[in-house]
């Protein structure tokens, strides 16, 4: 099923249940039953959301990849409960369909489950979020369960996490090694009992996810995971051609909004010093 969007652009196939009805954490488990496959992408901002929302995403998730991608920073590690909650707030302004993921940032959650109940269920109080996303596999658990326990929809994060990239001695494939192929899939399971709706699977080998999504009934959700996982999720920023520097393996462009923003400022600038810009048509004049 696909059909135009407001700006008459034909939009992808939308969930194939009713497209006009709000996706939920129990819609993604009835797509996975049916095979029909799940869109994700992150925003941070109102506009982004809007468009991604006309184009037919099933879910957007707010993503601690903001302090690379829109604060400047070299990791995820610094963005703030506080900086998140602000995101999560103009992300929500711009959806009406979508189901709204928000991710807890480093420090938000790991120390104390009291702390991390509280912190999850402010982005639902405050921001309008309808899950929260954590990453981590055992050492987590519990405090998925305490999360659950006060009605907050929890995604959990297998595979690279980000938030460990000083551990994992930088940003690579996870699970390649039978025994920590094994680990991965066990963590699965174990999120899965704590009571995760849904597992991001990021950075791993293509058979690893397909036996995870096979073995669990939450939906999995891959990025650079391989075409099996029941849904993908990729950074707007990336698939948009925003960020600075060639793609990874796993990102698809598709589109090149930084080179044309950088030519569209540059034609601005030569136009102002030539005084080409502004014309009579963009200008007032006195009524005669
Ligand atoms: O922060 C983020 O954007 C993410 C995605 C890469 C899944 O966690």
């Amino acid at each position: 099923m696909s059909e135009k969007t407001k700006s008459g652009a034909k939009a992808a196939p939308v969930y194939a249940g009713d497209c006009a009805k709000p996706v939920t954490t129990a819609s993604l488990v009835d797509m996975k039953r049916k095979g029909v496959k799940i869109t994700m992408l992150t925003a941070y901002d109102c506009p982004t959301a809007r468009a991604a929302e006309e184009a037919g995403i099933d879910a957007v998730l707010v993503g601690d990849s903001v302090a690379m991608t829109k604060l400047g920073y070299e990791s995820t590690l610094p963005v703030t409960m506080e900086e998140m909650l602000h995101h999560v707030k103009a992300v929500k302004r711009g959806l009406s369909r979508a189901l709204l993921v928000a991710d807890m940032p480093y420090l938000s959650y790991e120390l104390d489950a009291k702390e991390a109940a509280r912190n999850a269920g402010r982005f639902l109080k405050e921001g309008g979020a309808h899950a929260v996303k954590l990453e981590g596999g055992l050492e987590v658990a519990p405090i998925v369960k305490e999360l659950v326990k006060v009605n907050v929809p929890v995604f959990g994060h297998l595979g690279l996490t980000p938030q460990a990239v000083h551990r994992l001695g930088g940003y690579r494939v996870q699970g390649r090694k039978p025994e920590d192929a094994e680990r991965i899939a066990t963590e699965a399971r174990v999120l899965e009992g704590a009571g995760v709706c849904a597992i991001v699977l990021e950075c791993v080998p293509a058979e690893l996810a397909r036996d995870i999504t096979r073995r669990v009934c939450v939906p999995t959700i891959g990025i650079g995971a391989g075409a099996h996982c029941d849904g993908q999720v990729l950074v707007s920023d990336d698939m948009l051609g925003l960020t600075e520097g060639g793609p990874t393996k796993f990102v698809k462009r598709y589109a090149d909004l930084r080179a044309q923003a950088v030519r569209a400022m540059a034609d601005y600038c030569r136009e102002v010093r030539e005084g080409r810009f502004p014309g009579p048509e963009h200008s007032f004049t006195n009524p005669s």
